[in-house]
């Protein structure tokens, strides 16, 4: 059985004030919590959260990484730089950065690649604008999405991350998929990383990303395919965050 896996993906928000009240509520709060739960603070926070986390389980995540490894690279955060901060998973992929900062398809498989040989678990985001739903082909988008990554590193190394699918129309609106709507991509995912190694597919947790809540993460999770979340807007309330958390198994 996969564990639930809850992350919270704090984008463009905290402070130091915030990062401590935040990360200290949900420590407060994990009794009776069996999912693995981790959070992703902005870059100049991760030391910080760092020692806050110290000696818990909750893991800590970055929500970008550079694919290169050091150099004249300007405003670059390297994997190892990353690891030296004790993280543990990074976000790859994101909608928001693929649409607002034109990472692409090979790009986003470079950043992968650059995570996992630093030995942190990449969190690969995959889905569909609202335009290609409405097209029907989401299939199609997210199959290519999770292609270029297993191309240029292999679908073993899928095993190595965590996959999570937000479809972009379900991001900040409030407009969460349907359960259906989720476990049905969900279980794509999982078919086509089954088409290159059974093991992998079996073993892989999928989370979904996209208006997720205390009030319908339970449902969600409940999902044959659906392993946890990819918490936004929720994750920077702790008594929201620990809401989902709960709901994992
Ligand atoms: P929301 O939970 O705010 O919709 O954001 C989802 C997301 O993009 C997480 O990466």
């Amino acid at each position: 059985m996969r564990k639930t896996l809850v992350a919270g993906n704090w984008k463009l928000n905290a402070s130091i004030q915030d990062t401590e009240k935040l990360i200290n509520g949900v420590l407060a709060g994990l009794d009776g919590v069996s999912a693995e739960v981790a959070v992703c603070p902005p870059f100049p926070y991760l030391a910080q959260a760092q020692q806050l986390l110290a000696g818990s389980s909750v893991r800590l995540g970055a929500q970008n990484v550079s694919d290169q490894e050091s150099g004249a690279y300007t405003g670059e955060v390297s994997a190892a730089m990353l690891k030296e901060f004790g993280c543990y998973y990074v976000i790859v992929g994101h909608s928001e950065r693929r649409s607002l900062y034109a990472e692409d398809d090979a790009f986003v498989a470079r950043k992968f690649a650059a995570a996992r040989q630093q030995g942190l678990a990449p969190i690969l985001c995959v889905g569909e604008t609202l335009e290609e739903r409405e097209q029907g082909v989401t299939e199609k988008v997210v199959a290519r999405q999770l292609d270029a990554v297993i191309e240029v590193e292999g679908a073993a190394a899928l095993a190595d991350g965590v996959i999570a699918y937000e479809p972009v129309w379900a991001i900040g609106t409030g407009m969460t998929a349907t359960r259906e709507q989720a476990q049905e991509v969900h279980a794509f995912i999982r078919q086509r990383i089954a088409g290159h190694d059974a093991a992998v597919a079996e073993k892989v947790q999928i989370l979904y990303g996209g208006s997720v809540k205390p009030d319908n993460a339970a449902e969600l999770f409940a999902e044959a395919d659906i392993d946890g979340g990819l918490i936004g807007g929720a994750s920077l309330k702790a008594e929201d965050f620990l809401g989902i958390c709960s709901a994992g198994r």
